[in-house]
């Protein structure tokens, strides 16, 4: 983990090649699969030198070349044929091999590529969402999708050519060890010295790459931030700024790069000098051998050719390893983001059915951050028995929303308990804890789709008359069927083709569609006029009975027929009772009501 910037992505610190065959696990087959057709491609690709080896030995000795002892043939022209016909027969299998090579490594990047990016998807949904609030969406954006991807480019390429790279070594080894074991030792020795050249190298390059990783995910960050609040920037005229802050960014990830290519540039040029030695020493010692007679010209100009066959692929060693060191840098932010265990984890429990809905919160602690900061909520006490209405009320930053967020467990509390129908909702799973619970958030969230689509989210086999109904409920038919496309009008992202109003009706609706034991409104009318509002106060009375409904409102005309009002200020519930009560009581809310129906001069803090 960077101990220095907490909130970045965090890297794995195990072998990320081991973990990717562990997560590759079953794809092994095919991994052998184009593992042993790389092997074939790279014998038929090597066979041609061997070939030319023996067609100038044929020239050379004639009827008692090679071909000829071997084929029983003593026409030299025949030997040729017979050569020919093994040719074309050896590159058509090379064809043949190399077709399924390459399908099957690129389907395998495909399938890979998919798997990790499906479990990497799914893992960071399952996280709480204390970690999202830490970091950027642009850098969780940069791991699911940039670096998943550079994991392809290495699975498209770089396994294929490293298994190409070892095989030749391998094979061109054995030739050469059958033909000279002396000029074999003089070809080879160049081999480790690129090999370790390349290997050392590489891990200089290792953290320039993983700098280069973290400069993309900057940009990604600033990026989408920037795109999501295009309005404010426009409102602020202050595209100038934003494009010198992207410049910024994009001139880091261009600088980290620089100084990676700085590296990797020069190791080409470097390798060419090793190869120089290996094929001049062929070039030297072979050609001696064979003016002594102690070699074959056939087999000398087959050992020249191959020296070059040997030596040259070492070079696209670099690359491959730069795809590799890339690719497993990657692989190390992705395996980090999957090492995070999700702090709040689900409980095995069930609602009793049908669910009643009684939400009991007793001697609540929390605070967001490690405990150092005051406690938004300073133990809680709120007892909501099943199928009342009660309103939340308070001032701006009281911990109103922080009480529901605690409700749907998106955070835990510090102490304390929070139970539904008597069940502590740790224990609960978060399909019957949150499946029970219509939330209408405060910050209004529609997906990209149609209408309709978002008012069935909660419940996508909801009829159209359920839908319709629920609509006409948060006073929203009246305006969708007014849209160009009534219900299949498509939204737009975030719902930006609606008004504040109408997003928020939709989502009052979309709570109601589910039709659950519990519905909590935050804030739901906020954005509403008062005419409409009174109408939702409306088909809300109706929509209570039967449910639990926690309401949280600013306008504590919405509130006044809750069965009990708590009035919360800096977490603690100060004043409790029906609005009459309250109002008799001539505490905060009384004279909250009174700045509110104009009864007293403004003088609230908000
Ligand atoms: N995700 C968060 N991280 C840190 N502090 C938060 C977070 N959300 C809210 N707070 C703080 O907690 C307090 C209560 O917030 P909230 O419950 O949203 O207030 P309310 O809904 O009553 O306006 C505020 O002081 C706010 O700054
Ligand atoms: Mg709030």
């Amino acid at each position: 983990m960077v101990a220095a910037d907490s909130t970045a992505v965090p890297t794995s610190a195990a072998s990320p090649l081991r973990q990717l065959w562990v997560h590759a696990g079953h794809h092994r087959r095919r991994v052998v699969l184009a593992t042993v057709f790389s092997i074939l491609n790279k014998i038929c690709d090597i066979a041609p030198e061997l070939l030319i080896g023996a067609a100038v030995d044929v020239i050379v000795k004639r009827n008692q070349s090679f071909v000829g002892r071997v084929f029983g043939v003593a026409d030299p022209f025949q030997q040729l044929t017979i050569l020919a016909v093994v040719t074309v027969a050896i590159w058509v299998a090379e064809s043949i091999t190399d077709y399924i090579a390459d399908r099957t490594w690129r389907n395998l990047a495909q399938a890979i590529e998919h798997d990790v990016r499906m479990e990497a998807y799914r893992h960071v949904q399952e996280l709480e969402l204390a970690y999202f609030e830490d970091r950027s969406s642009g850098g969780l954006m940069a791991v699911l999708n940039d670096d998943v991807n550079q994991l392809e480019r290495f699975l498209d390429l770089g396994a294929n050519e490293v298994i190409l790279t070892i095989s030749n070594v391998v094979f061109v080894g054995l030739a050469f060890a059958v033909i000279s074991p002396q000029i074999a030792l003089l070809a080879f020795v160049p081999i480790p010295v690129i090999v370790l050249g390349s290997l050392r190298y590489q891990r200089s390059l290792e953290k320039r790459y993983d700098a280069v990783r973290a400069a993309a995910g900057r940009i990604a960050d600033t990026l989408t931030n920037n795109l999501g609040g295009i309005t404010t920037i426009k409102a602020f005229h202050a595209e100038e700024r934003e494009v010198a802050r992207v410049a910024v960014d994009s001139q880091a990830y261009s600088d980290a790069n620089g100084e990676a290519i700085r590296y990797s540039a020069a190791f080409i040029p470097l390798i060419r000098m090793a190869i120089l030695a290996g094929f001049t020493m062929t070039l030297l010692v072979g050609g001696r051998a064979t003016l002594r007679g102690d070699l074959d010209v056939g087999l000398f100009s087959s050992l020249v050719y191959m020296t070059q066959r040997l030596l040259w692929p070492l070079t696209r060693l670099g690359e491959t390893l730069d795809l590799y060191q890339r690719a497993m840098a990657s692989c190390r932010r992705i395996f980090g983001l999957l090492d995070v265990q999700p702090s709040i984890k689900p409980g095995r429990q069930e609602l009793l059915r049908p669910v009643q809905g009684a939400v009991r919160f007793e001697n609540v602690r929390f605070d967001y951050g490690d405990g150092s900061g005051a406690h938004v909520l300073r133990g809680l006490d709120l007892d909501i028995p099943a199928g009342e209405t009660h309103a939340i009320v308070g001032a701006t930053g009281a911990g109103k929303s922080t009480i529901v967020k605690l409700l749907l467990r998106l955070y835990e509390p510090k102490n304390g308990s929070i139970t539904v129908d008597g069940i502590p909702i740790e224990e609960l799973t978060f399909a019957s804890l949150r499946g029970s619970i219509g939330f209408v958030s405060q910050d209004v969230f529609l997906f990209q789709g149609t209408v309709r689509e978002n008012l069935t989210y909660g419940r996508p086999d909801a009829t159209d008359e359920e839908v319709v109904e629920a609509a006409t409920l948060a006073e929203a038919h009246t305006f969708i069927t007014s849209l160009p496309d009534g219900y299949d009008t498509v939204v737009g992202e975030r719902g930006q083709k609606l008004s504040g109003g109408q997003r928020q009706r939709l989502t009052l609706a979309r709570a109601i569609v589910r039709d659950p034991a519990m519905l909590v409104l935050d804030e739901a009318t906020s954005a509403v006029d008062n005419e409409t509002e009174a109408a939702i106060q409306r088909s809300l009375a109706r929509v209570a009975e039967g449910r639990t409904t926690i309401v949280i409102a600013h306008r504590l005309s919405t509130v006044r027929h809750a069965h009990r009002i708590h009035v919360l200020e800096a977490g603690e519930v100060i004043e409790a009772g029906t609005h009459e009560e309250l109002v008799e009581r001539g505490g905060l809310y009384a004279a909250l009501w009174r700045v509110q129906t104009g009864d007293a001069v403004i003088t609230a803090t908000d």
